[in-house]
């Protein structure tokens, strides 16, 4: 038996765009009952309008906010029930440099106090009803490839996605044993940020990049074979580049080079001959 499943209920953070509203219609193409949680007013109004469906209840809610929380989830269960699919989602790519507090605290207050938030209101609950209660539920935290090979420029960002791939993965062994499956979702480049469904934004996908449908039905694939890393790829990245990405990123701490060979100028042709050369 799957998470997906009619009557099981999905909480979505950040679902009102991109990705979320993806899996948001994905979970409703299985006939369960999704909970948005979002602070964009007018991406929640459009998304409402989008899913047409009674099986799906919104939330203006602030992820960053740790009171808001506990009130949300009695206000899903009275609604719906039990949650049984926790997606952790919402997430901001603010720019900013060192010395800017403000840039750090906006990007860590959502992408890594959001998530935080989320596994503390929700994960004593799955614990607790794992053993009376034998139906699977599970919980996806959206991470980054920035958060893995970590990239030059937006230090605040990659650190968030980071620290959450660690959480996630934290967790995956913590509930090794329960009913709970725990995932990461690693999208590569999808138009969420960049047009999506954000209203007065440009419309058009960039060229490379996957649709967010496509991030949500590669999602599914994996979590119905049981991976805990989902790694996308797009249309300009391959499964395999991404794999040698990140085996050149752990060599820089293996081989005692400086961190992010792969940006720096004298290292430049090694790596890309190394990633020509390697197999995986
Ligand atoms: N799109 C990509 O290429 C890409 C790549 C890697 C990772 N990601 C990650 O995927 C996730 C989804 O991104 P997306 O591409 O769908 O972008 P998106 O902007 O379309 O969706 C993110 C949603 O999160 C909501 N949100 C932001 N801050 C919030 C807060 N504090 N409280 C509640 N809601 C909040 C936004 O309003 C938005 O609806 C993010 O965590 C992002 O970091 C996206």
């Amino acid at each position: 038996m799957s998470v997906f499943r009619a009557g099981s209920t999905a909480w979505i953070t950040g679902g009102s765009s991109g990705i979320g509203l993806a899996v948001a219609q994905l979970c409703l193409k299985h006939q369960m009952r999704v909970a948005i949680v979002d602070k964009n007013t007018e991406t929640l109004d459009l998304a409402t309008k989008t899913l047409a469906s009674s099986d799906v209840v919104t939330y203006n809610v602030d992820v960053s906010k740790e009171r808001d929380w506990s009130d949300l989830k009695q206000k899903v269960e009275a609604k719906f029930g039990q949650v049984e699919f926790l997606m952790l989602n919402a997430g901001i790519g603010a720019r900013g440099t060192w010395g800017d507090s403000d840039y750090f605290h906006k990007i860590m207050d959502t992408n890594l106090f959001g998530v935080i938030n989320g596994l503390n209101t929700f994960v004593p609950t799955f614990q607790s009803r794992t053993s009376s209660n034998r139906s699977p539920s599970a919980i996806v935290i959206t991470g980054s490839k920035q958060g893995i090979t970590n990239p030059p420029g937006n230090a605040a960002y990659n650190a968030s996605k980071a620290a959450v791939k660690a959480l996630a993965e934290h967790l995956n062994f913590d509930l090794r044993d329960s009913n709970t499956s725990v995932h990461l979702l690693v999208p590569g480049r999808s138009p969420g940020w960049y047009s999506g469904n954000n209203p007065g934004q440009n419309k058009e996908k960039p060229s490379g990049a996957w649709y967010p449908s496509q991030v949500a039905d590669y999602m599914y694939e994996k979590m119905q074979a049981g991976k805990f890393y989902i790694i996308c790829p797009d249309d300009d990245v391959s499964e395999q580049t991404d794999k040698k990405r990140m085996l050149w990123s752990v060599g820089d701490i293996v081989n005692g080079r400086p961190p992010l060979t792969r940006w720096r100028p004298e290292f430049k042709d090694e790596a890309e001959n190394w990633m020509k050369e390697c197999n995986v």
